[in-house]
């Protein structure tokens, strides 16, 4: 007997998946992989990769989910065989815990740094400059394990409380919220003296960046990364969606609403950057470090700081959640488990593998895979290679193996011009794309 859940609107659904799409990838990642890849150009190529390959994937993803109305394994053993296939959703399953693991991570950094603008703690630390407020906070062993299981377990009661009182419930509060606060942040950023380099550096392409080798898997990690394709994510949340919802409007609806948040987030990032005279490159600490500083100089800067740290841990937080949800369904479906324990057992397991990325800037500095360190390397391998990887395995189901009929069925594209384009995109063009960039940073590294 089938008792699955599903979303009780076609409004909650998409902007759950809007949820799981937007996160740390639109605000914290976006701005620093577009700052240290010369801006405009990276943007250009960032969005050929949402157009072309990333949205054919996630009608793709919705689809299988949909027509599964199982887990994500479920979803690559439709066709009856146990073929080898459903690994592909196993490694969805993996992928997404491995992303959480350091993802709760980064989370847990950004609600310490709202509590902190908001109590105002965060702005008397100015003395000593942010770089080394940062570096001591990451450096120590308990804290940022606190805040990480603090956000842990903020997913994990909103999952175990289910689809639709749970995850489509906050985010049909939050996501409304929090693009508000976003368009405010940017309209409060353009208004600084100076925040026209911003916008230039953002839409006025240098072309020799182009020349970089690696701009281009930059871009593509970024495409996968931020839309959140490839790791189960929409398959699972497609499996929840009743028939007579419209797929095609809701994967458009997920790719714009997406790429809108990263360019707002953009405009109200850069400006300032610009304004103050500081590195748009420097990495990975542009939000943590160079930000706070911003927020300090600026008049009203001490409330925009702290409602931008609100708005950083409030759109981490619908990611996680979605990202919870695969294992979770797993755990539902094939152990038998009550949601309740699924979830406080899945973000056990997860709060426990994320505790050497939390420790990998403290007492772990010294373990380096390749150049990186542990939270750093888990990222780049996840976003340019596993993530990737694993689309080109999902449009290869789809575009391969699944019969043609089934699949420009289930996306309602049918054999119009449309369903064409789509079905050339995904059994050519995006598996091709994909492994051309992929083996061209390869040869780069
Ligand atoms: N898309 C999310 C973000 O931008 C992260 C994510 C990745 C979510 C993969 C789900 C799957 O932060």
């Amino acid at each position: 007997m089938d008792q699955r859940e599903q979303w009780a609107s076609r409004h909650g659904f998409i902007l759950a998946t809007i949820g799981a799409a937007v996160g740390l990838g639109n605000i914290w990642r976006f701005s620093y992989v577009a700052g240290e890849n010369g801006g405009a150009v990276f943007l250009f190529l960032y969005l050929l990769c949402v157009l072309f390959i990333g949205l054919p994937i996630v009608i793709a993803e919705l689809a299988l989910g949909r027509r599964a109305q199982g887990d994500v394994v479920a979803a690559f053993e439709h066709q009856g065989d146990q073929s080898l296939w459903r690994y592909v959703g196993w490694l969805g399953v993996v992928g997404a815990i491995a992303i959480l693991s350091y993802y709760a991570v980064i989370a847990g950094w950004a609600l310490k740094y709202f509590v902190g603008a908001a109590t105002g703690t965060l702005w008397s630390k100015a003395a000593e400059g942010y770089g080394g407020y940062f570096k001591t906070f990451i450096a120590n062993t308990g804290e940022p394990i606190a805040w990480q299981a603090a956000m842990l377990g903020a997913s994990v009661y909103i999952v175990a409380g289910g689809v639709h009182k749970g995850i489509e419930t906050v985010n049909r509060w939050l996501m409304p919220l929090l693009a508000i606060i976003i368009v405010v942040l940017a309209v409060f950023s353009l208004s600084l003296p100076g925040s026209a380099k911003g916008l230039e550096f953002l839409f006025a392409p240098d072309w020799s960046v182009m020349a970089k080798p690696g701009v281009y898997v930059a871009a593509l990690g970024q495409a996968f990364f931020s839309l959140g394709v490839g790791m189960a994510v929409f398959v699972t949340y497609g499996s929840y969606m009743p028939r007579n919802f419209p797929l095609l409007t809701s994967a458009v609806g997920i790719a714009i609403g997406d790429t809108l948040f990263a360019i707002v987030a953009g405009m109200a990032i850069f400006p300032a950057v610009f304004a103050f005279d500081i590195d748009p490159t420097a990495g990975p600490e542009l939000t943590f470090i160079t930000l706070p500083q911003i927020f300090l100089q600026m008049p009203g800067g001490t409330l925009a700081g702290a409602v931008f740290f609100f708005l950083l841990s409030a759109a981490a937080l619908t990611s996680m959640v979605s990202l919870l949800e695969v294992p979770v369904a797993i755990a539902v479906h094939r152990m038998s488990l009550r949601r309740w324990h699924a979830a406080g057992f899945a973000g056990t397991i997860i709060f426990l593998l994320g505790i050497p990325s939390a420790m990998s800037f403290g007492l772990l500095a010294n373990i380096k895979i390749g150049r990186h360190g542990i939270l750093d390397a888990i990222d780049a391998g996840v976003s340019n290679f596993l993530l990737p990887v694993a689309g080109i395995l999902i449009v290869f189901y789809v575009g391969w193996k699944l019969e043609r009929s089934i699949a420009l069925g289930e996306t309602e594209l049918g054999e119009g011009w449309l369903g064409i384009c789509w079905y050339w995109l995904v059994r050519s063009v995006a598996p091709l794309a994909i492994s051309v960039i992929l083996l061209q940073s390869a040869s780069a590294m």
